[in-house]
């Protein structure tokens, strides 16, 4: 694994407890994780499990009794590190965005389509898709029981900026993550749109804003460096088949910690989650009885919903980290069966297409003026 902070520390627990939950045909080893500084990774091992620490990702690629490389670090680092490690016939695991441009993502794309040529596996983190409620509600939409889908309305909220003074970090320098609360939230919410229902964002117009240009720099005593990334972003979207989305990402939503919603409409039913009540999902059939028809809370424990087979009794709820977990199982079970694991960087080099136009509508400065 190469980074071990926040992505470094869920996706250990992820491999970690892949083969206690799941019965997996091979057992995840954590062989040796690499960071920047030699104290810092050394520690991280022993909390998080690794049996090595490294500071130098390559060595990581040059190791024979290592299959995966597993990339938690800024997205401007992930080009380098999954196209070498492809190369090498490494299978990769890397965190999302893809990347920092649709450049960069295109060639991990074509890397990960040789790669496979090989039995060389890619897969890009997109972690959302695991989330029980969520791979329910894909199952709804894919079985028919929304009938024709008409509107995908995506949110994702975030409040940690709201405060002026919080610091400045590489979130918020384009040339670490290429965007801001457009590649960091807003990717999710695309992939999960895109996924969902099936079919990729065809058209778009969409605006990006900034509320807070500059922010102290850490450990600076008041020095502001600027903000090179937007606080938020706006689009409206229609999608191959005509489905019309809109879909927001901020973090300046003031009160909302991690607020990924989604509602989608058919023509026979919606479907509604929000991540801050993972368990649950809202499910809505037009046909209900007159008179007590409404939308069903349901709770996505039951054995027969998706992963749940492998968790706890019903009722017993989930969190955030299980969703590592299934990400975890899902990608050895793939791997192992030589099957691609998704999503594919070839489905997160189509989130990077929505994400790359995004910036370009929202350069193009057009509004309506209303008379
Ligand atoms: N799937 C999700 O839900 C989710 C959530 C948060 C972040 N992410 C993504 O995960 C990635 C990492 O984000 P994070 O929140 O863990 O960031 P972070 O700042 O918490 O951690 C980054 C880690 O990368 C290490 N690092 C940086 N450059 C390195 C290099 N050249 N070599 C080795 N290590 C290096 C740092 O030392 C640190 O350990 C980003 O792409 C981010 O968008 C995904």
């Amino acid at each position: 694994m190469v980074g071990h902070a926040f992505m470094g520390a869920a996706h250990s627990h992820g491999w970690r407890n892949a083969g206690r939950a799941f019965d997996l045909p091979l057992e995840p080893r954590l062989v040796a994780v690499a960071g920047t500084s030699a104290e810092r990774t050394a520690a991280a091992a022993r909390r998080l499990g690794w049996e090595e620490s490294l500071t130098d990702w390559r060595e990581l690629i040059e190791r024979d009794d290592i299959d995966v490389i597993d990339i938690c670090t800024p997205s401007d680092t992930h080009r380098e590190i999954a196209v070498a490690a492809l190369q090498a016939g490494k299978h990769v695991l890397c965190e999302k965005p893809l990347a920092n441009s649709l450049d960069e993502a295109e060639e991990m794309a074509a890397a990960a389509r040789s790669a496979a040529e090989r039995g060389i596996w890619a897969m890009c983190g997109f972690t959302y898709r695991r989330q029980p409620a969520v791979a329910l509600a894909r199952e709804l939409i894919q079985d028919g029981r929304l009938g024709e889908v008409r509107h995908v309305r995506l949110v994702y909220l975030q409040d940690w900026l709201s405060d002026e003074s919080a610091e400045h970090s590489w979130r918020l320098d384009a040339s670490r993550s290429g965007s801001g609360a457009l590649g960091d939230l807003g990717s999710h919410a695309i992939d999960l749109a895109q996924w969902l229902i099936g079919d990729d964002v065809a058209r778009l117009s969409a605006r990006t804003t900034v509320f807070v240009d500059a922010r102290p720099a850490p450990g600076a005593n008041g020095t502001l460096r600027p903000v090179t990334v937007d606080d938020a972003a706006f689009v409206l979207a229609e999608f191959g088949s005509g489905v019309i989305g809109t879909i927001e990402a901020t973090r300046y939503a003031l009160g909302r910690k991690n607020a990924l919603r989604f509602e989608i409409n058919g023509s026979k039913g919606s479907v509604a989650w929000d991540l801050e009540r993972n368990n649950e999902l809202e499910f809505y059939e037009a046909d209900g009885q007159p008179g007590t028809a409404g939308f069903t809370r349901v709770l996505t424990t039951d054995p027969s919903h998706p992963y749940l087979a492998n968790w706890w009794p019903a009722g017993h709820t989930l969190g955030y980290d299980h969703a590592f977990v299934n990400q975890a199982a899902d990608f050895v079970n793939a791997v192992a069966a030589g099957v691609q694991p998704e999503p594919s960087f070839d489905a997160a080099a189509s989130v990077q297409r929505v994400l790359a136009t995004v910036a370009t509508s929202s350069g193009s400065g057009t509004w309506e003026v209303v008379a």
